[in-house]
């Protein structure tokens, strides 16, 4: 699938390709690098901590994750919860998740305006190819494991509306709505 890395932009539900399952890249291109590094830098401009490539359009198995340094998050954290700068992953697996289901609020570029809390495993480890096409195998804690497991989310078409406890997928329902009909205008 040829993509001009300039042309992508923040796709927002309900936009049919985040709903779509990717497969996996075949290899780590030239091109699959410009469109990573242009991911990333739509999600600095964006300030998220992550954005998968169905959400620029893209049916790849690839996102990008950057959790900062602050006060809640850190790279010294065992595992780390943050990143010391941005990581780009491919073809990601998750495994094994660990650790009692915890709530914690999210938000997501592709829901504009939306937030809810979302159950997940506090401990995640992740391989994934990096972009010298080499295998890498890593484990978080904090909100770089809960960053992992929403972009993978995202590359099997799950999105935190699906996710949300109860409560919260009651608070957010008319928001979501409104997305909908905003689309059909
Ligand atoms: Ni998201």
């Amino acid at each position: 699938m040829p993509a001009d890395p300039q042309s992508l932009h923040i796709r927002t539900y309900p936009d049919p390709v985040l709903r779509r399952k990717a497969p996996p890249l075949e290899s780590v291109s030239d091109e699959v690098r410009a469109v990573a590094a242009r991911m990333i830098e739509l999600m600095f401009e964006a300030e998220g901590v992550g954005l998968a490539a169905p959400q620029v359009g893209l049916e790849w198995r690839l996102f990008v994750a950057h959790v900062p340094q602050n006060e809640d998050n850190s790279t010294l954290d065992d595992p780390p919860s943050a990143t010391p700068e941005p990581q780009v992953y491919i073809n990601p697996v998750l495994g094994p998740l660990e650790g009692d289901l915890a709530p914690s609020e999210e938000g997501c570029l592709s829901l504009p305006e939306i937030r809810g809390e979302v159950r997940r495993p506090p401990v995640a480890t992740i391989t994934a190819l990096g972009l010298d096409g080499e295998r890498f195998t890593a484990t978080a804690s904090g909100l770089l494991a809960r960053c992992w497991q929403h972009e993978v989310d995202h590359l099997d078409g799950i999105l935190i509306i699906d996710k949300m406890t109860q409560i919260s997928r009651l608070r957010v329902r008319s928001a979501v709505k409104g997305l909908e009909k905003q689309a059909r205008i």
